[in-house]
């Protein structure tokens, strides 16, 4: 190939991201684009927070597992079947979820008044 080929190639692929550029300003393709971060604030430093939001809400906030939160679950039961999963429930151990979070995950768990988020229909 020559040289001139080359650039040339290379400008068909300038003007081809540049069209790319263009539409992006106006509509945001899913996967295309920025992502869309939630607030630092939303953030939790509370590690029970962190855990609860990052694990067990990936399935029970998403229609995976059932809802958990504002059913009054006892906390022993949900320590149950963190540690010893449940059919389609994983179990978690000890390495994962150390006792003293689970202890307040199972609180959180067990006094939330309703689900901070509804699974989508
Ligand atoms: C990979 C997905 C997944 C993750 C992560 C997960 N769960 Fe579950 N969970 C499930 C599913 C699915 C069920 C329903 C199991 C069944 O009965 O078949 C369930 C059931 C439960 C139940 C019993 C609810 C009921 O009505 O029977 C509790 C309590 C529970 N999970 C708590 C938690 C907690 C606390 C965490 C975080 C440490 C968590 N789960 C993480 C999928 C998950």
């Amino acid at each position: 190939m020559s040289r001139k080929s080359k650039y040339s190639l290379l400008a068909v692929a300038l003007v081809a991201l540049a069209a790319c550029g263009s539409t992006s300003d106006t509509t945001q393709a899913p996967g295309k684009g920025k992502l869309t971060y939630l607030g630092k604030e939303s953030i939790p430093k509370d590690k029970a927070e962190m855990v609860f939001q990052q694990t067990c809400m990936a399935c029970h906030a998403t229609g995976v597992g059932p809802v958990i939160l504002g059913r009054d679950l006892p906390p022993e039961a949900i320590k149950l079947f963190v540690r010893h999963g449940n059919r389609a429930m994983p179990a978690f151990t000890e390495a994962m979820i150390d006792n003293e979070t689970l202890d307040r995950v199972a609180e959180m768990v067990s006094k939330s008044k309703a689900p901070a988020t509804q699974a989508a229909q």
